[in-house]
């Protein structure tokens, strides 16, 4: 990598930063496209956000991703945001504009790419999802605005699952997402079913439990598409495959929603060739991390 006076700055702000894949991704893109940028981690202490939104737009900071507690927290310091983004809440990949950083979730439609790289068709398939939290509440905004219609989603605390389905509803129509309790899973027999694992349940190092443990629930799914990638196979995971189901984890997820945001900063369009390249280092990492 040659950085001169004309190398572009991209980075993660979020805290902490230390484990993220994202520079991985990013430097391998600019190798591979021979974009004279480098990405770069920077952490954001409690308070410093405003701050360093103001200091990365001053300093012409090309792009910026988002993660972790700032998401939300971002959005005030904005000067515009993308409307997938302001319905989902949440914002992951910030773009510069002549005014100020425009942002936008490139999560959930990386997840959607991943999904359709991997086969994976919402819009006919019945749905479950598992959680209710900012990952699952992202994850029924984005089946829903995929024109999916069988949603149901599941959650150990009901009312955050009836919470979430209301903002869905209110936007994509009633009975567009059906709230459940987790323990009632049984209720849903007699479908086979896409689920998506949307909570922290089996993320490392907590990597010997699932969400569910019964059998029964597994024989419901077709697919098991755990959004954790670290494990590499969940539990989840384990159990879906032990009853037949074809089983994803977060991974492609991940790769996705970083090529979007390079394509947003950078104007370009990344090939599948790369996407592959790029997918490969991000395993390799994996496995040297195990
Ligand atoms: P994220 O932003 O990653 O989605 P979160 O907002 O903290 O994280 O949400 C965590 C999700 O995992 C929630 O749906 C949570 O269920 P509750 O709403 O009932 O708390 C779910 N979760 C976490 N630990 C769980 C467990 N042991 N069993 C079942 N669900 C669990």
């Amino acid at each position: 990598m040659k950085i001169d006076g004309k190398t572009r700055l991209c980075g993660l702000i979020g805290n902490p930063v230390e484990h993220t894949l994202s520079p991985l991704i990013h430097n391998t893109l600019a190798s591979l496209m021979e974009d004279n940028l480098v990405y770069v981690p920077l952490l954001v202490s409690s308070g410093y956000l405003e701050t360093a939104v103001l200091g990365a737009n001053a300093m012409h900071v090309l792009g910026v991703n988002v993660t972790v507690p700032y998401k939300s927290e971002i959005i005030p310091f904005l000067s515009d945001i993308d409307s997938l983004a302001e319905k989902i809440g949440a914002v992951n990949t910030l773009v510069a504009t002549d005014h100020g950083y425009k942002g936008y979730n490139t999560d959930m439609p990386g997840l959607l790419r991943g999904m359709k790289a991997d086969g994976i068709d919402l819009v006919n398939d019945n749905i479950i999802i598992l959680g209710a939290g900012g990952a699952a509440r992202a994850v029924a905004f984005m089946c829903a605005d995929a024109g999916a219609r069988n949603i149901n989603l599941l959650n150990r605390t009901f009312d955050k699952a009836l919470a979430v389905a209301k903002e869905v509803n209110a936007v994509y129509g009633p009975d567009t997402i059906i709230p459940m309790l987790l323990s009632n899973y049984h209720e849903l027999a007699g479908k086979s079913y896409l689920c998506i694992q949307a909570t922290s349940v089996g993320l490392f190092p907590e990597s010997d439990s699932a969400i569910i443990e019964d059998a029964k629930f597994y024989q419901m799914i077709h697919t098991g598409y755990d959004l954790i990638y670290r494990p590499g196979i969940t539990k989840f995971m384990k159990l879906a495959k032990k009853s037949g189901a074809k089983t994803f984890n977060g991974l492609k997820m991940l790769l996705y929603q970083g090529i979007i945001a390079y394509e947003l900063w950078n104007g370009t369009s990344i090939s599948e060739d790369m996407a592959v390249v790029v997918y490969q280092k991000l395993k390799d990492e994996l496995k040297s991390d195990e």
